[in-house]
């Protein structure tokens, strides 16, 4: 974190306190760290000095802007009736379990974000689940410690999921 500080710090010297400058400054900002968090917004308002509520209006008007770190990798894990039946419940279980997360929470690392919802589509291969757009049927809950295991070595070495 206090290298994103100082990566903040830097592109918020380059504009001098010129409030016409507050929005390319966020875009940089974003494009450094991906999102814009309370803390960061809390550090522009003060560079530019100006109220962070008024950072805050431009972060939350703008779609562009994120204001949560994105995970890498989201889990949807299906709780529609047919994946239901085949077992989902054991599954989510099992995926909270190996990630020690909660539904709708990402991991510390920003690696994964389970998301627990609807029908995938996908009822034929239930019990059913995707990893960002990748689906996986038939699993069991002894498949899932090594499937993360897998896709987060694959992008650790610059694979894909
Ligand atoms: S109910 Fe799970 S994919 Fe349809």
């Amino acid at each position: 974190m206090a290298d994103q500080f100082e990566t903040v710090r830097g592109i918020i010297a380059r504009f001098h306190q010129d409030r016409n400058h507050l929005i390319q400054a966020m875009y940089e900002i974003q494009d450094s760290l991906g999102y814009i968090s309370d803390p960061i917004m809390a550090m522009v308002a003060e560079g530019f000095g100006i109220a962070k509520s008024e950072v805050a209006g431009v972060a939350t008007f703008y779609p562009h802007f994120q204001l949560k770190a994105k995970a890498r990798f989201v889990i949807r894990c299906c709780s529609g009736v047919v994946c239901e039946i085949c077992g989902n419940a054991d599954l989510r279980e099992a995926v909270r379990k190996a990630l020690r997360i909660k539904d709708g929470e990402m991991t510390r690392d920003g690696m994964f974000l389970l998301k627990v919802g609807g029908c995938l589509g996908a009822c034929d291969k239930a019990p059913a689940m995707m990893i960002n757009e990748t689906l996986y049927g038939g699993l069991r809950p002894e498949d899932i410690p090594d499937l993360l295991q897998r896709v987060a070595r694959r992008e650790l070495a610059g694979g894909k999921a």
